[in-house]
């Protein structure tokens, strides 16, 4: 990697959101190291922007849930010779279903992977990032961390964590040039699907970007979403509630 161009770590970048940050960044100059568990499309992605704009791409095969795996990317980003920009926090899962119904490890797995993973990546580069009075660190979150959503639970639980998590360390470390930005997607995928309510991977991308580069620590993207978010933010606690318990009958 050029030491001269600024370098994004971006976990989740075999699918999706975080295969359209990996492309934007490249777009701006960045150089990208790309985690996930499956080392093909990371490597093909690597390939593709390396065509197209030049990029230098590490690729980081791990499974983040495995203790071993994930203490490999800890110390990439703790590695100060080899600074790290962006740490964009993509990897996620979610399960759907009755709380009491789906196995309990894949449940604890999913809140290892949704909200502590991102807590100890945090953790590791934040401390080269303060030294280097410079950084950025975008966590994806989602928009269902901020309303109780039934048959989602877990997934709802650790992305409230998460999105509480990052606005408190972004509080610790703002005055020190360093932006922690959670971003709250709804629906999203490659293409947007105003019918279906699903928005751009490409624009969500496009919006966290330019709120961590405003020193946002929260990031709604959409008007739609962002109505939504305002609506369980202010709405008393019963309403939410009723409305969420309405719309799971509906
Ligand atoms: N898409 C949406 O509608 C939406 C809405 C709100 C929030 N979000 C959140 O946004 C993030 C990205 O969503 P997405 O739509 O891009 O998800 P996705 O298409 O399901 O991709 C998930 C990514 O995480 C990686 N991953 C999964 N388990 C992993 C593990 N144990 N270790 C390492 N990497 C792992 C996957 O790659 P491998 O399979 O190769 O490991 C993949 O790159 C997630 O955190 C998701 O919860 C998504």
């Amino acid at each position: 990697m050029d030491m001269d161009r600024p370098a994004a770590l971006v976990t989740g970048a075999s699918a999706s959101i975080g295969a359209a940050f990996a492309r934007e960044l490249a777009t701006r100059g960045h150089d990208l190291v790309l985690v996930a568990r499956r080392a093909e499309p990371l490597h093909a992605l690597a390939a593709e922007l390396k065509d197209r704009h030049g990029t230098a791409t590490e690729v980081l095969a791990a499974d983040l849930t495995d203790r071993a795996q994930a203490t490999a990317v800890e110390e990439r980003l703790a590695d100060a010779g080899r600074p790290i920009d962006l740490l964009v926090n993509s990897a996620g899962a979610l399960s759907t279903g009755l709380f009491p119904k789906l196995p309990i490890e894949d449940e604890v797995r999913q809140v290892e992977l949704n909200a502590i993973v991102p807590m100890r990546l945090t953790h590791s580069v934040l401390s080269v990032m303060l030294d280097r009075g410079k950084g950025s660190i975008i966590n994806v979150s989602s928009i269902a961390g901020v309303a109780p959503t039934p048959f989602s639970a877990t997934y709802c639980g650790g992305y409230s964590f998460l999105t509480t998590f990052s606005q408190s360390v972004d509080l610790e470390v703002c005055r020190y040039g360093v932006t922690v930005t959670a971003v709250l997607p709804g629906f999203t995928a490659a293409e947007a699907d105003p019918a279906r309510r699903i928005q751009a991977a490409d624009r969500v991308v496009r919006e966290a970007l330019a709120a961590n580069a405003a020193g946002r620590a929260v990031c709604v993207p959409g008007l739609r979403n962002k109505r939504a978010a305002a609506f369980a933010r202010l709405a008393p606690r019963r309403l939410v509630r009723f409305v969420m318990r309405a719309a799971q009958d509906s």
